[in-house]
């Protein structure tokens, strides 16, 4: 197939993509998101920081689903410690992209060019891998078991998920269908999104004798994304249990609190619960990765790396609150006051000693310990 071309930079890579990836991706025969830029960026610095993490040098990594391959070359050049990079895409028209993008950046004699479905490469595969990428159109899952057998005991898996929809509760079916697992309709349902994607890949983990600990989650637009830490061994398998379960929800009285097994009744009010789950109940990020990044990012003065940067400030304030947020405007729209402003509902309830952060999930939104009664009380 010819298509019209054209060359771009991102990051250190060189790379020639279809010129209609510019104006219209999702219609384009080869896949290239310039909007996706951002996940790149956050996420070398994550491959970069994950292989420092887990003590490796010199990384044998997986670019799965890599359609031009931009992810897999920036993770090469940007992170300086690739022994080799497999990019794999089912793809025939994205091939020559491929080829071309991998030369221009000299990049020949640490990779391998795999056209063929992830699955059939990961089961067909005899390496075992420091680091696989997994960043489909939709939904992961499809690919999880077979990454985890192609796993080092110590690895990093990172995974993107695009069927933000389903994850959020706009569509329940495709959610159990997919993550087994309900998502809920609420005004912190990205949230909950990332979590329900966060368990899926840990009890998939469990299957395999692998325990996970998230180095790093985010939600962004249309999309959620984790970094996670693997290692193999069947009682840190096990350990890692009590870190799955349900969060509950009452649509009555708003009051929401996790727990290891679905709830019926609501605590404060009585009325029935809805619940969440099975999900990841415990802290979505790792602090000390967290801080590495920061360390890093804050000495690149681009406007991008402000953002990246950010993000990761908001992550790092947020990661050791309850499960859940509570958006300002949505709660005072229910308790039927006016709005008030994150600083001012912040103050108030520092005052009374809860403490409280701002969240990436929303700029009208709050992280506290406090409960929805005090949160309902300093909108007052
Ligand atoms: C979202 S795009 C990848 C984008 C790319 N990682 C980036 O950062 O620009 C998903 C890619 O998965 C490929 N794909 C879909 N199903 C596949 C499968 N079963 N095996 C291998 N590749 C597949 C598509 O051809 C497409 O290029
Ligand atoms: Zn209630």
């Amino acid at each position: 197939m010819t298509m019209k071309t054209t060359q771009i930079t991102e990051g250190l890579a060189s790379l020639t993509i279809p010129r209609q990836s510019l104006r219209d991706p999702f219609h384009c025969p080869v896949f290239f998101n310039p909007a996706m830029k951002f996940n790149r960026d956050v996420s070398v610095l994550a491959f970069k920081h994950s292989m420092k993490r887990i003590g490796v040098k010199k990384a044998v990594a997986v670019d799965g689903l890599c359609a031009l391959g931009v992810r897999g070359i920036r993770y090469a050049l940007e992170g300086k410690n690739v022994e080799k990079m497999f990019f794999v895409d089912a793809n025939d028209d994205a091939l020559p992209f491929l080829k071309k993008n991998v030369k221009a950046n000299k990049l020949e004699r640490v990779s391998s060019i795999e056209r063929t479905d992830l699955n059939r490469f990961f089961l067909n595969s005899e390496t075992f891998f420091d680091f696989i990428e997994i960043d489909p159109f939709g939904s992961p899952v499809f690919f999880l078991e077979s990454a985890f057998r192609r796993l080092k005991k110590t690895s990093v898996l990172s995974v993107t998920a695009t069927d933000l929809a389903n994850l959020a509760g706009a569509r329940m079916l495709p959610c159990i269908k997919h993550y087994d697992a309900r998502p809920l309709h609420s005004a912190y349902a990205h949230e909950i999104a990332l979590r329900v994607l966060v368990g899926r890949v840990a009890r998939t983990a469990m299957k395999f004798d692998f325990a996970v600990l998230p180095l790093l989650s985010f939600y962004r637009r249309h999309y959620v994304k984790t970094f996670l830490l693997c290692e193999k061994g069947a009682m840190k398998a096990d350990d890692m249990i009590p870190n799955i379960g349900f969060v509950n929800h009452c649509v009555h009285c708003l009051h929401r609190f996790p727990s290891r097994r679905q709830k019926e009744c609501c605590p404060s009010c009585r009325e029935p619960l809805e619940a969440a789950g099975p999900l990841w109940l415990s802290e979505l990020n790792d602090s000390k990765f967290l801080d590495a990044l920061l360390k890093d990012v804050r000495k690149d003065h681009s406007k991008d790396a402000k953002s990246v940067e950010k993000l990761i400030r908001l992550l790092r304030s947020e990661n050791a609150f309850p499960v859940s947020f509570f958006d300002l405007h949505v709660l005072a729209k229910k308790s039927g006051v006016s709005v008030r402003s994150v600083e001012r509902v912040s103050d108030q309830l520092k005052r009374k000693g809860f403490q409280v952060s701002r969240t990436h999930f929303s700029p009208t939104s709050i992280k506290t310990n406090a409960s929805v009664k005090e949160v309902r009380a300093a909108l007052r």
